[in-house]
């Protein structure tokens, strides 16, 4: 089982043959066939795959496993791993590279008859992309207490489908869901590989980099409650039309944020009835915030608040709105990004530390264990997109990277 052969398995799973992007939502049919895909290449690599309460999977390496639940090397697990599920219309490599990246590497490691003394486990993480239920990195944040579990089997998506009836309906126990600090206690390192998501690695000329932080970030929804009208003769005096607060916002939204060098985008709107020869009733739509550090993020998203407030106002409109998830700033452990640097630089593969603005799950675990990210460059920078891309020799190159750097892990403290 190589990694182009992982790849050609995995790259039909869950994709719009119309749009060519990824539509894996957690819980659905294609997250069900990512799984199965997941076990049985994990199954056929020899590890036991075992589901954690929080619907995330684990693929132990035989008796390495043994030592970790014993208790004797229970401080001591080695962990890669990612995530299967995709926004919508996403990339392929999103995710699915560290997962197909993590089975490779195990292989490489079984193929030179490496023997880890550490437990070794490749994760495979739910709903990173929050694309179903709107919290992203939900899997690590129920791992780790970031999010009660009652607020979790709560999260409803656009269906009104609640997490708990979508787990219950593939027979996933959602009473379950809860924090893990003993699992948490047992891990060592979580090293999660990446597709590059921008542009900085191409033109150093590097293949591979290693994460230094993320940006901190946030999801906010807002809410414009207008009165639905006749879009032929509603006289625009009359009109309470949620439609123009929002569109001053989106523009406000980009000045603001710009101006203080964050970042703002609304992705996601939903505009109720949905009449093309009516005025709205309602618009719902979804920014997404991210910045260099949290006082600017909160300086950007208070002056946005007020943007949208006034233009509401302005127009006669109700304004409501819910802050959905928060990601503080992230520091990667700097012992274990220095280790794996040494590594790599040691076997010839110079990698430089970049920050980023997208979420990982290793950087919600990092407030638990100490945690590093390996990016494989991304020839155009573009993600969550179908055009996402990454060359085939810089993907076997991040395998045999990964190897590299769980080999070093697992075989000593
Ligand atoms: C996940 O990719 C995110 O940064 O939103
Ligand atoms: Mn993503
Ligand atoms: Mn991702």
């Amino acid at each position: 089982m190589s990694f182009a052969s992982l790849w050609r398995e995995l790259e039909p799973l869950g994709r719009d043959p119309g749009t060519g992007g990824y539509r894996r939502y957690s819980w659905t049919p294609a997250d069900a066939a990512c799984r199965a895909w997941f076990t049985r290449q994990a199954e056929q690599l020899g590890l036991a795959v075992e589901p954690d309460n929080n619907g995330n999977l684990w693929a132990w390496w035989g008796a390495a496993r043994e030592n970790a639940r014993d208790g004797a090397a229970r401080d001591g697990a080695i962990v890669t791993g990612s995530h299967l599920d995709s926004v919508p219309d996403g990339g392929g490599y999103d995710g699915a590279l560290g997962v197909a990246s993590a089975l490779a590497a195990v292989e490489e490691l079984k193929a030179r008859n490496f023997n880890p003394e550490r437990a070794l486990a490749i994760a495979l993480m739910t709903e990173e992309e929050g694309a179903r239920f709107r919290v992203p990195c939900l899997g690590s944040r129920l791992m780790t207490g970031a999010i009660e579990p009652d607020a979790a089997r709560a999260l409803s998506d656009d269906d009104g489908v609640t997490l708990a009836a979508a787990m219950a309906a593939v027979g996933c126990d959602p009473s379950l869901l809860g924090p893990r600090a003993d699992l948490l206690a047992s891990l060592a390192a979580f090293v999660e590989l990446h597709v590059e998501q921008g542009r900085a690695l191409a033109p150093m000329g590097a293949v591979i980099g290693v994460a230094e932080a993320i940006w901190p970030h946030g999801r906010w929804r807002l809410d414009f409650g207008g009165r639905a009208d006749h879009a032929g003769t509603a006289r625009f005096a009359d009109r309470n039309d949620p439609m123009l607060p929002y569109a001053s916002t989106v523009l406000a939204a980009r000045q603001i944020a710009a101006e203080r060098g964050a970042l703002a985008t609304f992705g996601k709107i939903i505009a109720s009835p949905g009449g093309a020869n009516g005025v709205s009733s309602s618009v719902r739509a979804w920014l997404d915030t991210r910045a260099p550090d949290e006082g600017t993020l909160e300086k950007t998203v208070t002056a946005i608040r007020s943007a949208a407030g006034d233009a509401a106002a302005a127009h006669g409109v109700t304004l409501t709105v819910r802050q959905e998830s928060y990601t503080p700033l992230v520091r990667f452990d700097e012992n274990l990004r220095d280790r794996i640097t040494g590594v790599l630089a040691g076997a010839g593969m110079p990698v430089p530390s970049l920050p980023t603005g997208a979420g990982h799950d290793a950087g919600v675990l990092a407030a638990r264990v100490p945690t590093a990210m390996l990016f494989v460059r991304n020839p155009t920078g573009v993600s969550h997109s179908p055009a996402e891309h990454a060359d085939p020799a810089d993907c076997e190159a991040g395998v045999h990277a990964l190897a590299l750097v769980l080999a070093d892990l697992a075989a000593r403290p």
